[in-house]
Parts: structure tokens; C-alpha cells; sequence
């Protein structure tokens, strides 16, 4: 046996339909709010991230799949979909080709973590992402976006959380005033957080270690160091926020783990799923396509994981239900006549099963309990001489006789009038 690679995971039958449920929720939402989808490679130039993600952040400093093809080219899996969707979007002058640049993308992602609940190598995103509009009113809208699919998913206790990290012209001197108010105090913190102090002071807030935590709450707030435009911006995706009446937090320390953030930050968290409980997180990335080579366009997007919305959703959240039928044959020449049943079935959209082994009446009748037939239609010598079908109610165990050509049409009825 060869066991799959730690972090990753089979999604199987059974926990299969929860992913379809969201996959197909979250595709109507987008839909809704005007948004194409756009598929990607998995696979991209090492660069691409290193510079959109950056190369401050431990994604690309710890948490690559990075290799050397064969052609000498570094390649990465993709670790998120932000850079791949920027670098789409100007490569393929998607400004030019859509009335509104608005795009999604459902995919895996790869990033060498510890895993542990709700925290995979190979896991999986909906992203969505907007250029071009800087207006703080597509800021609100994307939160709704993010609120609405928490919501039609049926996640329960979640929070939204939002900040505001300023813009290069107000940021700079925030990174200061961390540094001055941490004074000799960042000596005691840890290694991370010294080599933070001097990379990227904003990112002391992503600190998770225990001992740092007195000192990086006595830290000022970014939002306290916003210049006007910043400040304006955040004034007013609260107040949209009030308009579509969502409920929210300013936590400071939001500032995100991704190098490209400008001004507004957010997260989604809760659903009851453990430590690990970001169920989606995003912002808005101003420089990011121009940094990328593209053109001076704003943009503003988020993630969600795929795996911890399947985790927060309400336990009885799965599939559509289904109803399956199943054909049985007894003796050779009804299993023609049965195989024949079984694809006008098919062809008129039945879920039809037949059991080929051609084992006893009873075995089939049992296959026909394990897969929750609701009707076995069966076949033997007297079926086939009257040219009909018997059809036998899997529940009620009562059973008719339906002449072969009405059979289909009978099915149908049943199927829906159940429906
Ligand atoms: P992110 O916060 O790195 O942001 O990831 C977004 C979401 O992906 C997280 O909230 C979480 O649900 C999920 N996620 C991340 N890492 C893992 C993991 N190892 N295992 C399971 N789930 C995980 C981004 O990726 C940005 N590209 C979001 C964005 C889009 N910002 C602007 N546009």
C-alpha cells in the first residue's frame, strides 16, 4: 500500500456531496453578484509569487512547492490564487474583454504547513477578485459577498473581522511607531518577530507565540496612523457596512499574512471548527497589478477554504437526495430485455442500476436495498412473454405489472410525484 502524502486528502463518497453542495451554492452567489469564472494552472513561475505574494511572508519563505522543472525553469504549486488571477487578468486584458472584471476561481492549493484540523497542504480555495474599482462601495459589496456565502451555506457563529492597513504614503510611519513604542521590548521577542521589526513591522501582529502577546497589545493601531484618503476609504466601508446591515469588528491586529494588502482587510471567523478558524480571508491589494507588470489598477478580493466552510457547514448539509432504481433480470435472455430497460432509463435521466453477475432474484433484491432503490423493476420468463415489467415498490413491497413500453413513463411519474 502507498499511502497519499501527509496533508493531503481523498474526498470520498459520503463527504463528497458537502463539497459539491458548497461548490454549487457558492457558483450560484457569485453568479448572482456578477462574477465569470476563470481557471487557472496549478502550476506557475516560481516568481510569480515571490514577488506578488512576497517575499517577506512565510508563504514564500517556508511554505512553497518549489522545484526546478526539466527545463531549468523554477516552478511553483501555486500557494493561492491572488497572484495567478492578477497575472491572468493582465495578461489576457481581461479589463478590455469584460464589461465588469470581476472573477472566480475554485481550485487546490499547496502550501508546506504543520497540518492539523482544518490546515492542509493540498487544500482547496473559492476566490473571488475585483479590479478596477476603488470605490470603498465594492469594498462593502465584497464583504456582503463573503457574509452571504457564510450565510447560504448555513455556517453558524461566525464574526466578520476588519481593519484597515493603510497605503504606502500613511504606512511607512505606522512600521515606525511599532518599532519606537516595541523600544528595547523587541529584544524579548521572539526570533520571528525580531527579524519581523526590521523586515515588516506590521507583521508582529501575526505573532502567535504566547509570550509576545503583553507587548504587541501595548502596540499602537495602524488605524490610528491612516492618512486622509485611507482614513476617508475605511470611514466609509463601515458605513456601507451599516447600509447592508452586517455586523463587524475592528480588530488592529488584522493585518493579514500576505505582503500585497492595502487599506481594507478582513476575515471571516468561527463555524466551530477549532483552532484553525479563518473560514475566509481577503482585502484590498491596490499595488498589486501594477507590481506585477500590468497596468495602475486597484483591486480587492477574498479567499475561502474550501475544507473549513465543509467543516463549519450544519452537519445535515449534504447532497441533493437521490433516487435510484434497479433493474433486475432472471435468466438469460431477460437480462437483454433488462440491459435494454436499464439505458431508456438512463437516456430519460433515471438513476437505473443493474446487478451484472448475474446472482439469485434474492441477492439482487438485496443489492437493490444497499443502494436505497425506491423501485425494483424485474425481468423474468413471465415479464418477457407478457412484454411488460413488474414493478415492485422497494418500501411498501407492493408490487404491479407495467407494460414494457409505459414502463419509463411510469417511472418518471413516480419519481415525480416523489419529488
Ligand atoms: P489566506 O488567508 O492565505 O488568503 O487564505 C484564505 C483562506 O484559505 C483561509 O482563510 C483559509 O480558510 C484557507 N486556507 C489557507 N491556508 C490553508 C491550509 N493550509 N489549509 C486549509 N485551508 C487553508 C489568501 O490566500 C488570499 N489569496 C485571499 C485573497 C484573495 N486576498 C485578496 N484576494
Amino acid at each position: 500500500m502507498i499511502p497519499a502524502i501527509r496533508g493531503t486528502h481523498d474526498i470520498l463518497p459520503g463527504e463528497v456531496e458537502r463539497w459539491q453542495r458548497v461548490e454549487t451554492i457558492a457558483r450560484r452567489i457569485f453568479e448572482r453578484y456578477g462574477y465569470a469564472e476563470v481557471r487557472t494552472p496549478v502550476i506557475e513561475r516560481e516568481e510569480l509569487f515571490a514577488k506578488g505574494t512576497g517575499e517577506t511572508t512565510d508563504i514564500v519563505q517556508k511554505e512553497m512547492y518549489a522545484f526546478t522543472d526539466k527545463g531549468g525553469e523554477r516552478i511553483t504549486l501555486r500557494p493561492e490564487a491572488t497572484p495567478s488571477l492578477v497575472r491572468a487578468f493582465v495578461e489576457h486584458s481581461l479589463e478590455q474583454a469584460m464589461a465588469v472584471p470581476k472573477i472566480y476561481l475554485m481550485g487546490p492549493m499547496f502550501r508546506y504547513e504543520r497540518p492539523q484540523k482544518g490546515r492542509y497542504r493540498q487544500f482547496h480555495q473559492l476566490d473571488v477578485e475585483v479590479f478596477g474599482i476603488s470605490d470603498p462601495a465594492v469594498d462593502a459589496e465584497v464583504l456582503d459577498l463573503a457574509w452571504t456565502l457564510v450565510a447560504e451555506l448555513g455556517i453558524a457563529n461566525v464574526e466578520l473581522v476588519i481593519n484597515s492597513v493603510g497605503c504606502p504614503s500613511c504606512r511607512p510611519a505606522f512600521g515606525e511607531a511599532l518599532v519606537k513604542a516595541l523600544g528595547d521590548d523587541v529584544k524579548a521577542l521572539c526570533a520571528d518577530c525580531q527579524r519581523r521589526a526590521t523586515a515588516n513591522p506590521l507583521r508582529i501582529f501575526d505573532c502567535k507565540v504566547p509570550q509576545d502577546q503583553p507587548a504587541i497589545d501595548r502596540l499602537p493601531h495602524s488605524t490610528d496612523y491612516l492618512c486622509e484618503s485611507c482614513r476617508q476609504h475605511f470611514d466609509a466601508v463601515v458605513r456601507y457596512l451599516g447600509v447592508y446591515g452586517i455586523p463587524y469588528r475592528i480588530s488592529h491586529r488584522l493585518v493579514r499574512g500576505l505582503d500585497y494588502y492595502t487599506r481594507t482587510t478582513f476575515e471571516i471567523l468561527g463555524g466551530n471548527i477549532g483552532a484553525q478558524n479563518a473560514i475566509l480571508g481577503g482585502g484590498r491589494y491596490d499595488g498589486l497589478v501594477k507590481h506585477l507588470g500590468g497596468p495602475d489598477r486597484v483591486g480587492i478580493g477574498f479567499a475561502a477554504g474550501i475544507e473549513r466552510l465543509v467543516l463549519a457547514m450544519p452537519e445535515e448539509a449534504g447532497g441533493a437526495s437521490r433516487t435510484p432504481v434497479f433493474v433486475a433480470a432472471m435468466g438469460e435472455a431477460a437480462r437483454d430485455a433488462a440491459i435494454g430497460l436499464l439505458r431508456d432509463l438512463r437516456r430519460a435521466g433515471v438513476e437505473a442500476h443493474m446487478e451484472y453477475e448475474g446472482r439469485s432474484i434474492k441477492s439482487q433484491m438485496k443489492r437493490a436495498d444497499r443502494l436505497k432503490a425506491i423501485l425494483a423493476l424485474i425481468i423474468g420468463d413471465d415479464e418477457l412473454a407478457a412484454g411488460a415489467v413488474t414493478a415492485k415498490d422497494m418500501r411498501t413491497s407492493e408490487q404491479v405489472r407495467v407494460p414494457r413500453d409505459r414502463v419509463v413513463a411510469h417511472v418518471a411519474g413516480l419519481l415525480k410525484a416523489r419529488a
